[in-house]
């Protein structure tokens, strides 16, 4: 079934340079890309998207990080995007994650993981939106 998720690069991978690589990873992987823009989040607006994470111990870390530079954001759209979107991101920990994964290439620590991607339908809609607006969507 074609779907839609929400995909980030982070703010290490794009402070690393690494924009052109992902997107160009991105397209090899045969999604299109129907919305995309920079964007350098307040603190709270890292804390609203990340809101699910709110009781964890690595919150305050983690959208202090996602606050601390630029991101590109990303509506992608494929066959099982929000799965092969996770499997081409590989395991959060990039530690753990697989040969040929992005993570694995670029991320430097569970919090400084490269890139982002939705985990479930709900949740890719409530990321889009979070986003990209109704115009911005329609592109
Ligand atoms: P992401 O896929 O964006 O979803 C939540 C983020 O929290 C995750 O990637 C990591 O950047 C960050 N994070 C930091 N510590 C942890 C942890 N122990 N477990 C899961 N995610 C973590």
């Amino acid at each position: 079934m074609v779907e839609q998720t929400l995909g980030i690069i982070k703010p290490d991978a794009v402070a690393a340079g690494h924009i052109g690589d992902i997107i160009a990873r991105i397209e090899a992987e045969r999604f299109t890309i129907r919305a995309m823009k920079m964007v350098h989040l307040t603190k709270s607006q890292a804390e609203g998207f990340y809101h699910v994470h709110r009781e964890k111990p690595f919150f305050e870390s983690l959208t202090t990080f996602m606050s601390s530079g630029p991101c590109v954001v990303l509506l992608l759209e494929r066959e099982s995007a929000i799965s092969h979107w996770r499997e081409v991101m590989g395991a959060t920990d990039p530690a753990q994650a697989a040969e040929g994964t992005i993570r694995r290439a670029l991320g430097s620590s569970i919090e400084r993981n490269a890139v982002h991607g939705s985990d479930a339908p709900e949740t890719a809609a409530f990321e889009i939106g979070y986003f990209f607006n109704a115009l911005e969507r329609a592109g």
